[in-house]
């Protein structure tokens, strides 16, 4: 699995998706908004954002909010390309270890956008989930 590069225009799409529906979220207790948007094989875009909980551990992030939408509408056989996380501070958050595992579900081959800790970032999702976990 080689590195992916995607066209500049498509790689600014998916940004400023996340960075739309990042205003959308639902973040009153950590007060971090973070908005994701994943590019599919055929080409669509959907997006997400973080929705929390009075009862935190319900909260879902940003990531698996675009993922379940794109499920919802198009069936389980999306296959994701890429994924664009992005938050309203600025600061480095790459995709937290459950999400990656739903990233993998979907995108074994997918490249990942995020901020770094030193500044934007892509990475492989085998490079942020190494041995990912298949049901043979
Ligand atoms: N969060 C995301 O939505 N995506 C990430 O990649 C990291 C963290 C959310 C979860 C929670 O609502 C808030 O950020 C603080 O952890």
């Amino acid at each position: 699995m080689r590195k992916k590069t995607l066209p500049t225009d498509t790689q600014e799409r998916l940004l400023r998706s996340a960075m739309k529906v990042m205003k959308n979220a639902h973040a009153p207790y950590s007060k971090f908004r973070v908005g994701a948007a994943i590019l599919l094989a055929n080409g669509k875009i959907f997006s997400g954002c973080n929705v929390e909980n009075a009862s935190y551990g319900m909260s879902n992030c940003a990531e698996r909010t675009a993922i379940f939408s794109a499920v919802a509408e198009l069936g389980p056989k999306i296959e994701i390309r890429a994924v664009s996380v992005v938050n309203d501070r600025g600061v480095p958050c790459s995709p937290c270890g459950a999400c990656r595992q739903v990233i993998y579900e979907f995108g074994p081959d997918a490249t990942i956008f995020f901020q770094g800790a030193k500044g934007p970032k892509q990475a492989h999702i085998t490079e942020l989930l190494p041995e990912g976990f298949r049901l043979q």
